[in-house]
């Protein structure tokens, strides 16, 4: 998709098709009604005919209208003028695109109007925008065999329009949100794909790739000797019961002045998670696909560092392994050591991700990090606390957790942090060994992070749970890419900063 930002009038531009937002209500807005005059009336005609209603999620493809350089114009619901913000906006712009998708229209301006805001600068909305067109017209991939659908024909977007001295910004904003969407359909397909398809070995594989598609990025993936050689008792207790074998990726963007301290991310990489021996219900259990979510944000970011070329050193860790049951696998009351030399009760082997975080995090030690943020579908108490629509953050720095809950708010990939006082990590005591995985269910979203918060001691920390957000459930089952929206404005902001 290639897209491009205008200034002055909307029909002055050259485009198979103009498309305009229309309050319900009947109301036109200033671009609509520039519009309509150069129509001769006819959008206010259709209004007053009741031919369309302006409810949000709708719209109406008018074509060979004389007086338009295309001949055609979209018309999308707005929902009504005191609710439109900058969700009805974005809405408004996904139901163009799908309605665009579904014809051969190659080129479109768009001329909707922008919600009133706060922080809605010119780049801002502009990239918002390009991140909401890139992910409507995301497809799943998905693995059927019948005769696909013809790719939509739309490739060329006009975005706008744009005041004069806005311009520059916008087209920044354009093209730093296409990147966005592009590495989110990365992270979306690696989530979207069986367990049986993306094992820890294609993680690697897709790792690899990064550094090949990319100069700035550098990759290795440790084997389980190596793993082995490294200490990491805990990451090796989980992979035990699998047939898989497991790997440690380490990615770096180098794109800051050398030596600088990286921002380091750590994502979870169980590619398929039953529990262990502490096995899950089966009901809804495919769903454990996308518990390496925060893998596949790493693999994203460092994708959309290098894509955006940041002036930052970023370094991506990802432990990836199975949580599988099997006569070798780690039973319930089984000590492990972490590559920290703590000892570790897994009482429960279901909450396997703090197991193969506590060894990546500690070995983010090693590149002396500005920040460490990891990214864990890790427990299901976060989707209890938060439900689907903000991230849990937790850390032991209240100014990271505040930075990124403003990234997230700025994205619109919302987040919201969880207290990570001293209490919750008194749960985990246990008589067996240094501490225990898990602390029963109250405050689970917590614990865990407070569990994670023993091996991060002396580094700027915060833990991102995107159990609720990383995919959506039921029929619209799909990865929906987050949180890469947040964490981009996170990176473009330290490297720009
Ligand atoms: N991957 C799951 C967390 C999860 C569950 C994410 C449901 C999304 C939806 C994690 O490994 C897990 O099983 N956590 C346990 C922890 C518990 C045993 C303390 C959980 O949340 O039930
Ligand atoms: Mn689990
Ligand atoms: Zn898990």
């Amino acid at each position: 998709m290639e897209f491009s930002a205008y200034s002055g009038q909307s029909v002055a531009q050259r485009s198979e098709c103009l498309v305009i937002g229309v309050y319900e209500a009947r109301e036109l807005g200033d671009q609509a009604r520039a519009v309509d005059r150069v129509v001769g009336g006819r959008i206010k005609e259709l209004l007053r005919r009741g031919d369309f209603s302006g409810r949000a999620g709708e719209s109406l493809l008018l074509t060979e209208l004389p007086g338009l350089r295309g001949s055609r114009l979209l018309l999308v619901g707005l929902g009504t003028a005191g609710g439109y913000q900058r969700r009805a906006w974005k809405r408004a712009l996904g139901t163009a695109i799908t309605a665009l998708g579904r014809t051969r229209i190659g080129s479109a301006t768009f001329a909707i109007e922008r919600p009133a805001g706060r922080e809605l600068d010119e780049y801002t909305l502009a990239r918002a925008a390009a991140e909401a067109c890139g992910s409507a017209l995301y497809r799943i991939n998905d693995l059927k065999t019948g005769r696909r659908p013809p790719p939509p024909a739309l490739a060329r977007i006009k975005f706008g329009p744009c005041t004069p001295v806005g311009l520059a910004d916008a087209r920044r904003g354009l093209s730093d949100g296409a990147a966005i969407s592009l590495s989110a359909g990365l992270l979306r397909n690696l989530g979207n794909l069986p367990a049986n398809v993306c094992t820890p070995r294609y993680l690697a594989a897709q790792a690899a790739q990064l550094a090949r598609s990319h100069r700035s990025v550098r990759v290795r993936a440790l084997n389980e000797a190596q793993i082995r050689r490294l200490k990491m008792g805990c990451l090796l207790a989980v992979t035990r019961g699998s047939a898989e074998p497991p790997r440690f990726i380490i990615l770096e963007h180098r794109g800051g002045r050398r030596g600088a301290a990286p921002v380091v991310l750590v994502g979870k990489g169980v590619t398929f998670d039953t529990g262990g021996i502490s096995l899950k219900d089966p009901a809804g259990m495919d769903e454990m696909k996308y518990d390496m979510c925060g893998a596949a944000t790493v693999l994203a970011a460092l994708d959309l560092a290098a894509r955006l070329k940041l002036r930052l050193n970023v370094v991506g860790l990802v432990p990836a392994c199975e949580n599988m049951p099997g006569s070798r696998a780690i039973k319930p009351g089984d000590i492990a050591t972490s590559a920290d030399g703590q000892t570790v009760e897994i009482l429960n082997t279901d909450a396997e991700g703090r197991l193969i975080l506590c060894d990546a995090l500690h070995y983010a030690r090693r590149f002396k990090p500005a920040a460490v943020i990891d990214i864990a579908t890790l427990t299901g108490a976060c989707v209890i606390a938060l439900g689907a629509h903000h991230t849990g953050i937790m850390a032991n720095d209240d100014a990271l957790a505040e930075e990124l809950v403003a990234c997230g708010t700025r994205a619109d990939d919302r987040a919201w942090q969880l207290p990570l006082t001293e209490e919750y990590g008194e749960q985990l005591k246990t008589n067996f060994a240094d501490v225990a995985n898990v602390a029963g269910r109250d405050g689970g979203a917590i614990t865990a992070a407070a569990f994670l918060g023993r091996f991060t001691k002396g580094l700027k920390w915060a833990h991102m749970d995107i159990a609720g957000t990383a995919w959506l459930t039921g029929t619209a089952k799909n990865a929906t890419g987050r949180p890469l929206g947040l964490l981009a404005d996170f990176l473009i902001r330290r490297a720009r900063a």
